[in-house]
């Protein structure tokens, strides 16, 4: 399956969908992630990218596109994914959908996860980050066994520059204007499926994992 997570920065686009690959034996494709990657390896693309991110705008999109389809052409991509922040703007959405096209394929689903404002604000301004697998957590709701270190992996966690007060609120400004569209594009191909996503982190999986399957079925 191919599947586009939708959704507002800190709705929990990056934790629900390394738990649906993880179930499902696809990638988890976040784009974010392979900014911060270039940025911690200090590669040109990382530091334009970096400049973009500070200021809660989105990177260009030529840069965006080819560095996403190149991602998705890789071998442990060949039997679905999830990808996790993009496309965000219908540029995107519309080269993802030639890009596939042309390979015979399609995406299957786009969930879009719904959380209000006040609680994307709580999440985002509370979250760590491990620097090294990425994995998310939350210093009330989802805090690590040990403070600063990562559950999964032992790397260290830190906060993203991004995640400041004044810089989410520019995030959300770039969400309505440039990747809310998107609802009603994924809504006009019958892919989009509305899930609550102010429920505990498992209640949000299983109904995502819900609309995985019926689509399967279908
Ligand atoms: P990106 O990294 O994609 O950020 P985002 O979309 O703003 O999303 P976030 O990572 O902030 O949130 P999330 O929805 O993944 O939530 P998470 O699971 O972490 O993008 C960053 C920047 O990169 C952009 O601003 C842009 O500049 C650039 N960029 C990226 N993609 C681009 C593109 N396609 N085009 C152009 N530019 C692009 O959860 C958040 C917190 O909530 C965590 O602490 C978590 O533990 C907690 N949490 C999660 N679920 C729950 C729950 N159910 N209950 C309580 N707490 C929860």
């Amino acid at each position: 399956m191919r599947i586009v997570l939708l959704g507002p920065p800190g709705a929990g686009k990056g934790t629900q969908a390394a738990l649906i690959a993880a179930q499902k034996h696809a990638a988890h494709v976040a784009s974010g992630d392979l900014f911060r990657k270039h940025l911690g390896e200090g590669t040109e693309l990382g530091k334009l990218a970096k400049t973009f991110m500070d200021r809660g705008e989105l990177v260009p999109d030529d840069v965006t596109i080819s560095m996403v389809l190149d991602r998705i052409g890789e071998a442990d991509a060949a039997d679905g994914y999830v990808l996790d922040g993009f496309p965000r703007t219908m540029d995107q959405a519309k080269a993802l959908d030639e890009a596939l096209a042309v390979k015979g394929q399609a995406i299957d689903l786009t969930p879009l996860v719904e959380v209000d404002t006040e609680e994307l604000m709580r999440r985002l301004v509370g979250r760590w980050i491990c620097r090294s697998c990425q994995t998310p957590y939350h210093e009330i709701s989802a805090p690590p066994k040990v403070t600063g270190v990562c559950d999964v992996c032992g790397g260290e966690l830190y906060q993203r520059d991004d995640d400041k007060p004044e810089v989410v609120r520019a995030r959300f400004e770039t969400y309505e204007r440039q990747t809310a569209p998107l609802i009603e594009y994924y809504e006009g191909q019958g892919k989009l499926v509305r899930v609550n996503g102010q429920r505990d982190v498992e209640e949000v999986t299983a109904s995502l994992l819900q609309a995985v399957s019926e689509r399967s079925a279908a």
